[in-house]
C-alpha cells in the first residue's frame, strides 16, 4: 500500500483525488486543506463544490481509503506520505513585481517549506497545481538542500479537468501528462505517477515528457482553448453587423477537421479560474524570456474577452434606448459555465456590476451558484435581489440576460414570463441558447451573439 497525501482540498485536489482513490483502493489517499470549512464539508453530504457525478464517487470511496483533514495533522500525514500531490492555488499575483500578471507562489512555495520541516524520508512531490515553467527547478531547490540526507523527486502532473465535466474528464481524460527529470531517479518516480493512472486510464493516453514540457503545455493548453473562444466571437461582432450568423460560421468552419467543432461556441465572454491567470502569466513569462511580440500576441486573446463583455451590455444599453436607470433586469446565470456552482472571473458577474453602474435594478438567478455570487460581489451584492426562481427574476422586470447555458434556462415557460414582465420585453442571450425565432413569436425583442438582433420596434419602422 501507498500513502498518497494532497494539499489543497478545491476544486482540482478534490475531485481528482476522489476519482483516482476510487479506482486505486489498494492505496490510501488523504486530502488536507487549510480551510476548516471546506474539509468539513468534504466529510458531509454537502460537498464543498458543486460537480456531476461527484458526489456518487466521494461516497465510494471516504473513509474507505479516502480520508479529507485540516491541516492540524499535517506534521505526521506529510511524513507518512509516499507521493505527495500539491494542488494548492495559485492566482494572479496582486502586489509587488509582476502584479496583474505573474503566478502568486506564496502558498505553493510554502506548501513546498512545510514538505521539508516534516519529511524524515526521500518523497515523490507532485505539481499538480497550474505553474509557471521552470517552477520544479526551484522547488528541487528548495526541497533538496535539505541537510537531512533525504531526496525529493518533483514531477509534473498537470490537471485538465473543466469545471461541470470534472468527474468525466477524470473518469475518461483526453490524456494524462505526467513530466520528470531524465535520471534514473526522476524516470522512477514518473512511472510511479503513471502506474496510479494505469489502473483506468490506457497506457496510450498517458504522455511522459521532459519537466519543462509538462509544465508549459499546461499553460498552452488553456492559452489555445481561450483563443478558440476569442477568435470566434471577435466573428460574432462581425456577423452582428453583416446579417451571418456565427453558429452557422462556427458550424462551417468546425466540419474542417483541421479546425474542429469544438470550442467554438461564441459568448459573452469566458470565465473561470484560470483562463485568464494562465494566459497572463503567459504573457508575464513570455516578457520575462524578452519575448515582448510572443507576449503582446497571447494578451490580444484577453483584449477581445473584455472587449465581447464591454459590447454585450453596450448593446443592451443602446438597445433599451439608452437608459437602464430605474428598469429591472433579471440575470439568468451567475456561475461561469453550466453544471457549476464556480463564480470565479464569471462574465455574469461581470455583466452585473456594469449594470448596476448604469443604475439597473438587478435579480440574480441561478440553481447552485448564488451563494458564491453573493460573496464575489462583496459589497455590491447589497444592491443585488438574489432568487433560484426564474419566474420570480422575471416578474415586472424590462430585460432578461442570459449569462450562464444552464439546460433549466431553455425550458422555461417562456410566454408565462412574458406576460409577467414590462413590454416592450427584452431578451439579451449571451450563450445563443434560446430559440430567437419563437420567442419574437411570443412577442420579446430577442438580441443574441452574433446573430442579426429581432426587435419588434425595428419592424415598425421599416413598415
Ligand atoms: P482552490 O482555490 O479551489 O483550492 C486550493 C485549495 O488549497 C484551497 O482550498 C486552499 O485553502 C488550499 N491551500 C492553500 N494553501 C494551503 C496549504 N498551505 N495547506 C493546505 N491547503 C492549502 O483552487 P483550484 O481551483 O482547486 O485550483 C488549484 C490549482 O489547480 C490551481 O493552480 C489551478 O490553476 C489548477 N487547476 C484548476 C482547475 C479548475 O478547474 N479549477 C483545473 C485545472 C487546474
Ligand atoms: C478550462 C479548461 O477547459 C480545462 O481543460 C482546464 O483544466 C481548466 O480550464 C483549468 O485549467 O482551470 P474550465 O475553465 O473549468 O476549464 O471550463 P471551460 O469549459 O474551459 O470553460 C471556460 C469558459 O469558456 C466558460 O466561461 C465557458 O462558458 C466559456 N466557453 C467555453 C465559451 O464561451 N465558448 C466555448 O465554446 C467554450
Amino acid at each position: 500500500m501507498t500513502t498518497i497525501l494532497c494539499i489543497g482540498a478545491g476544486y482540482v485536489g478534490g475531485p481528482t483525488m476522489a476519482v483516482i482513490a476510487s479506482h486505486c483502493p489498494q492505496h490510501k489517499f488523504i486530502v488536507v486543506d487549510i480551510n476548516k470549512e471546506r474539509i468539513n464539508a468534504w466529510n458531509s453530504d454537502q460537498l464543498p463544490i458543486y460537480e456531476p457525478g461527484l458526489k456518487e464517487v466521494v461516497q465510494k470511496a471516504r473513509s474507505r481509503n479516502l480520508f479529507f483533514h485540516t491541516n492540524e495533522n499535517i506534521p505526521s500525514l506529510i511524513d507518512q506520505a509516499d507521493i505527495i500531490f500539491v494542488s494548492v492555488n495559485t492566482p494572479t499575483k496582486t502586489f509587488g513585481q509582476g502584479a496583474g500578471r505573474a503566478a502568486d507562489l506564496q502558498y505553493w512555495e510554502k506548501t513546498a517549506r512545510e514538505i521539508l520541516e516534516h519529511a524524515t524520508s526521500s518523497k515523490i512531490v507532485v505539481e499538480k497545481s497550474t505553474l509557471p515553467v521552470r517552477t520544479a527547478e526551484a522547488m528541487e531547490y528548495i526541497l533538496n538542500n535539505n541537510g537531512k540526507g533525504i531526496h525529493f523527486d518533483v514531477v509534473s502532473n498537470p490537471e485538465f479537468l473543466a469545471e461541470g465535466s470534472a468527474i468525466q474528464d477524470l473518469e475518461n481524460p483526453d490524456r494524462v501528462l505526467v513530466g520528470g527529470r531524465e535520471t534514473p531517479g526522476g524516470q522512477r518516480a514518473v512511472r510511479k505517477i503513471v502506474d496510479l493512472y494505469a489502473n483506468w486510464v490506457p497506457r496510450e493516453k498517458i504522455l511522459t515528457t521532459n519537466l519543462w514540457s509538462s509544465e508549459l503545455s499546461k499553460l498552452v493548453a488553456n492559452a489555445f482553448l481561450a483563443q478558440r473562444i476569442s477568435s470566434i466571437n471577435s466573428i460574432s461582432a462581425l456577423c452582428e453587423k453583416t446579417e451571418a450568423d456565427v453558429e452557422q460560421v462556427a458550424h462551417a468552419i468546425g466540419m474542417d477537421h483541421r479546425i474542429g467543432p469544438h470550442f467554438l461556441r461564441a459568448s459573452v465572454g469566458f470565465g473561470g479560474s484560470c483562463f485568464k491567470k494562465d494566459i497572463l502569466n503567459l504573457v508575464y513569462i513570455c516578457e520575462q524570456q524578452g519575448l515582448a511580440e510572443v507576449a503582446r500576441y497571447w494578451e490580444t486573446v484577453l483584449k477581445m474577452n473584455e472587449y465581447q463583455e464591454a459590447r454585450f451590455v453596450e448593446n443592451m444599453v443602446h438597445t433599451m434606448f439608452n437608459t437602464l436607470a430605474g428598469k429591472k433586469i433579471a440575470l439568468f446565470g451567475a456561475a461561469f459555465k453550466a453544471n457549476t456552482s464556480d463564480t470565479r472571473e464569471s462574465p455574469a458577474l461581470a455583466v452585473c456590476r456594469k449594470l448596476l453602474a448604469e443604475k439597473a435594478e438587478i435579480a440574480l438567478c441561478d440553481p447552485y451558484a448564488l451563494e458564491n455570487a453573493r460573496a464575489d460581489l462583496g459589497d455590491e451584492a447589497a444592491k443585488v435581489h438574489f432568487t433560484e426562481d426564474p419566474y420570480a427574476a422575471a416578474q415586472d422586470a424590462h430585460a432578461i440576460a442570459l449569462l450562464t447555458e444552464w439546460d433549466d434556462f431553455a425550458s422555461l415557460d417562456y410566454e408565462r414570463i412574458y406576460n409577467s414582465m414590462i413590454h416592450p420585453a427584452f431578451i439579451f442571450d449571451g450563450r445563443n441558447l434560446l430559440d430567437q425565432k419563437s420567442l419574437f413569436t411570443i412577442g420579446f425583442n430577442i438580441v443574441s451573439i452574433g446573430k442579426a438582433p429581432k426587435l419588434h420596434h425595428n419592424n415598425l419602422e421599416k413598415n
